[in-house]
């Protein structure tokens, strides 16, 4: 099932979500259909807020299908480790047809759990790094406009706010 993206102006997407503690079928689907629907959106990571569910899941897939071992779940994830800068354009799916450069961390380690409740490590850098903090930041509430300048941010709100206005958005 492909979810719609809920976009930025609606409150889950700011509010921080809950643990998972139940690994079952049901959480199987979810997160098979988070990748359906992160594909469909032309996306390389996807948290569940972003499709409305309130619970601490992502995925990421930097490669974007070509390499099925690329293919990550993060279920209740936690930055461990975090080392160097990089500065990148980044975007979001919550907030279409917008990128500003974000400077953050090049090497990141992340402790998370697998589908079947395993936890696991991985350190990522670059894109992959980039996209562990993301979607991390994701479920904790945070979206990527947190980390740019004010003045920046107030002029990428005021444009979104011009596109509700018109239902553009
Ligand atoms: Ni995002």
């Amino acid at each position: 099932m492909i979810y719609p993206i809920v976009k930025f102006g609606n409150p889950v997407l700011e509010k921080p979500a809950e643990k998972v503690t139940v690994f079952d079928k049901e959480l199987e689907k979810l997160i098979e259909d988070m990748f359906e629907s992160m594909y469909e959106a032309h996306g390389v990571g996807l948290a569940a807020p972003q499709i409305g569910i309130g619970r601490r899941i992502a995925v990421i897939d930097v490669t974007f299908k070509e390499d099925p071992d690329a293919k990550l779940v993060l279920i209740n994830p936690e930055i461990i480790h975090t080392e160097g800068k990089h500065t990148q354009s980044e975007g979001c799916l919550s907030i279409p047809d917008f990128r500003e450069n974000v400077t953050r961390p090049n090497k990141v380690t992340v402790r998370a759990q697998d589908v079947h409740g395993k936890v696991y490590e991985k350190t990522g850098e670059e894109l992959l790094a980039r996209a562990f903090l993301h979607e991390t930041d994701h479920l904790n509430g945070k979206l990527y406009i947190s980390h740019i300048s004010a003045l920046k941010r107030d002029l990428m709100k005021r444009k979104i706010r011009k596109l509700q206005k018109a239902g553009e958005w």
